[in-house]
């Protein structure tokens, strides 16, 4: 029997709300036998500050770093906005990301065919869509040097942002996405501006040479960062795996994002390097949504969100791809049956508690069991 290592951190607003029901879910799956799960809690985000002045402890971020996973809810509220810039919040997942070295950010664009209306494109186009934006996340031009705002001598001022790219950032990311469509529909997008941008050349050329070395039996096919962004609102179901840097990857999926409706919808996972000798790789999976501090406290949350990131990490951490096909089942079920939390529901419909969303989802996952 495989056993895994979580470390949870809830954070703030409706994080450790949205939390609570993954921890029933995690539980029901290790009484069942399939696989063990231990988890450890921890502080993060405003909640670390509360407790130890920092938005994460060095503890706590040694226990991510041990961990085969961590599940982090959200961070941030109101209540922390005038903490010290380097203790705020966020700083904590900054931090996450840094010390885990998590350069692949994955984010998923799934359409469940009962919230297919809720899209702001037709039916048709979106319902049943299941496709998967991979963004370079610690690379380009969002970190690049020169990064600079200068005055000139005629006293204007000019402002530069690098982007930069190596081989072997370029070739670590397209991995994760040709291993990632093997495991999918076995179709990669690899995305860049080759027609205007050196750092496109590269990416191109990385990756149709990893493409030909390693992973010939996947279907590989370029776009321009531009064209791509109109194929993915006239057909988005024509794409299994996206490629893409940070900068596009931002932009790129967040469209994707809302072509599936809600935020309360998604889920995100970000992966690090493979350790060569285990075969694992570092791992946070979180909803791309905040502590939404509005609702907060009032058992509104929708748990969708964490439940997918569950749902990833169940597949991509740890191989289970039966309980992973479960919990996404469960929650296309239980939206099939018409249950809806507030952000999800149509105007008039009764909408249901965080609660009662998690027990649903938990409910059909032991009926299909
Ligand atoms: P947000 O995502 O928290 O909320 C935006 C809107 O969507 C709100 O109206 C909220 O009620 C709603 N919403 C979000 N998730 C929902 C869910 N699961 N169910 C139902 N409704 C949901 O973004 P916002 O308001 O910009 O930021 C609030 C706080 O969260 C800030 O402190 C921000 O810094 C932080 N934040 C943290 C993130 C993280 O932890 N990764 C990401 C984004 C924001
Ligand atoms: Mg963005």
């Amino acid at each position: 029997m495989s056993s895994h290592n979580i470390l949870l951190l809830p954070g703030d607003g409706i994080g450790p709300e949205v939390m609570a029901e993954v921890k029933k879910v995690l539980n029901w799956l290790g009484s069942q036998g399939a696989a063990k799960f231990e988890t450890e809690t921890d502080l993060v985000g405003g909640a670390a500050y509360d407790a130890h002045k920092l938005a994460i402890t060095d503890a706590a971020t040694a226990r991510a770093t041990q961990a085969d996973a961590v599940l982090f809810g959200a961070v941030g509220g109101p209540k922390w906005d005038d903490v010290p810039y380097e203790a705020r919040p966020e700083a904590g997942l900054l931090r996450l990301r840094k010390d885990l070295a998590l350069f692949a950010n994955l984010r998923p664009a799934i359409c469940y065919p009962a919230l297919a209306d809720a899209s702001s494109l037709k039916r048709e186009l979106v319902e049943g869509l299941d496709i998967v934006i991979v963004r370079e996340l610690t690379g380009g031009v969002y970190f690049g040097e020169p990064k600079e705002i200068v005055t000139l001598e005629n006293g204007q001022k000019r402002a530069v942002d690098t982007q930069v790219y190596t081989t072997s950032e370029i070739e670590r990311i397209g991995r994760v996405a040709f291993e990632l469509a093997r495991k999918r529909r076995n179709k990669v997008t690899s995305s860049e501006k080759r027609n205007v941008m050196k750092s496109g050349v590269l990416w191109n050329q990385v990756v149709t040479a990893l493409h030909k070395a390693e992973y010939a039996d996947v279907q590989l096919e370029h776009q321009l960062a531009d064209s791509l962004a109109m194929q993915l609102v006239r057909n988005p179901k024509q794409f299994d795996v996206i490629v893409t840097d940070n900068l596009f990857g931002d932009i790129l999926s967040d469209i994707a994002a809302m072509l599936t409706g809600s935020l309360g919808m998604l889920p995100s996972a970000s992966l690090g390097a493979e350790d060569p000798a285990t075969g694992k790789r570092k791992a946070l999976y979180e909803p791309v949504h905040g502590s939404a501090p509005d609702i907060a406290g009032k058992g509104m949350a929708n748990p969708i969100a964490m439940m997918g990131s569950l749902a990833m990490a169940l597949r991509y951490s740890f191989g289970l791809l039966e309980a992973a096909d479960m919990v996404e089942s469960a929650i296309s079920n239980v939206l099939a049956s018409g249950l809806r939390t507030g952000d999800i529901a149509a105007k008039g419909q009764n909408a249901v508690s965080t609660g009662e969303m998690g027990d649903a989802i938990l409910k059909e996952m032991q009926r299909l069991a």
